[in-house]
């Protein structure tokens, strides 16, 4: 890793990935070949991250498939290491952002946070892009991120894309493979999401009104959290006013997923942010 950023020229941008690729993965190496002399990518399904081990065993991949994509979106150096490579021995060393990192998925999934944050160090040390792109469907990554590379002062900028959704609103996600015959069950958090943000352009700005919104679409033992949070601490939010997100989680049988709507009301207007759609069904199903 040390010796591909020693010989990169120019703005380098850098988007962290785990593979099995799908169209928000490709916008952002889209995005990053767009703005960037050179463009890494980097493909490492992260051990530190995963709290269920049954989720990491079945975590899909297909690397041949991911290079040939990577390729075509611009990508110039797709860096697949090892885990002997990332960490030659079991780190003891883990970065915790405190409360931004420990709230929400960092409830629902102990340790995940801690070990997105510890990753993403690793590589901007290794790499040391100017230029680090993630996805705002990780909304609370997102915050993570933003926060860990002020505090440990990174000269990296990080930019936050637009979540990609299929045309019927689910969010692309590399395990949406996994949901099968529940996909149509998962449904139900875009749709309740969506149905908050509706709620949010017609004047709503209470919390307990959004997140009810969510709450009515997804049923109970599906839902793991819908909160509206300030979107920067993802401290819970009382009123959609500022830059807030309202962030979701659902379990679907053994696959669990995450979505969001940005709702941001300030002086200037107020406008929902429900990320793009995909004019046709996304790679995922193979329909490329
Ligand atoms: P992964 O889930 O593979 O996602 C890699 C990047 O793609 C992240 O920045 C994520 O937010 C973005 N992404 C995923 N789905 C998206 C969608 N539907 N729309 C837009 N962007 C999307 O996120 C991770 O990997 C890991 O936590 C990582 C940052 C690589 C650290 O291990």
């Amino acid at each position: 890793m040390a010796e591909a950023r020693a010989q990169a020229r120019g703005v380098v941008g850098l988007v962290p990935t785990m593979g099995f690729f799908h169209e928000g993965h490709l916008s952002l190496m889209e995005r990053s070949a767009a703005e960037c002399d050179l463009t890494m990518a980097t493909l490492y399904v992260n051990p530190l991250q995963f709290d269920d081990p049954a989720d990491l065993a079945r975590y899909p991949a297909d690397h041949d498939r991911d290079l040939a994509l990577a390729e075509a979106c611009g990508v110039d150096l797709m860096v697949v290491p090892g885990p002997e490579e990332m960490f030659p021995s079991p780190p003891l060393t883990g970065v915790t952002v405190a409360g931004i990192g420990e709230r929400l998925e960092g409830e629902f999934r102990p340790g995940h946070m801690t070990g997105v944050a510890t990753v993403v160090t690793r590589l901007l040390a290794a790499l040391q892009p100017d230029r680090a792109y993630f996805g705002r469907k990780d909304a609370q990554q997102m915050a993570v991120v933003t926060r860990l590379v002020r505090d440990l002062g990174f000269p990296v900028e990080v930019v936050g894309c637009p979540l990609v959704r299929e045309v019927d609103g689910l969010a692309l996600s590399s395990r949406n493979v996994l949901l099968g015959a529940r996909r149509a069950e998962a449904l139900a958090l875009s749709r309740g999401l969506m149905g908050a943000a509706d709620r949010f352009d017609q004047g709503e700005r209470r919390a307990t009104a959004l997140e009810a919104a969510v709450r009515s679409a997804v049923p109970d033992d599906a839902l793991e959290y819908a909160r509206l949070c300030e979107a920067s601490t993802m401290t819970g939010a009382t009123m959609a006013e500022g830059e807030t997100v309202l962030v979701a989680a659902a379990r679907f049988g053994p696959v669990r997923i995450i979505d969001n709507v940005c709702l941001v009301a300030d002086r200037r207007g107020a406008a929902a942010d429900r990320g793009v759609r995909l004019g046709h069904p996304s790679l995922i199903y193979g329909s490329e």
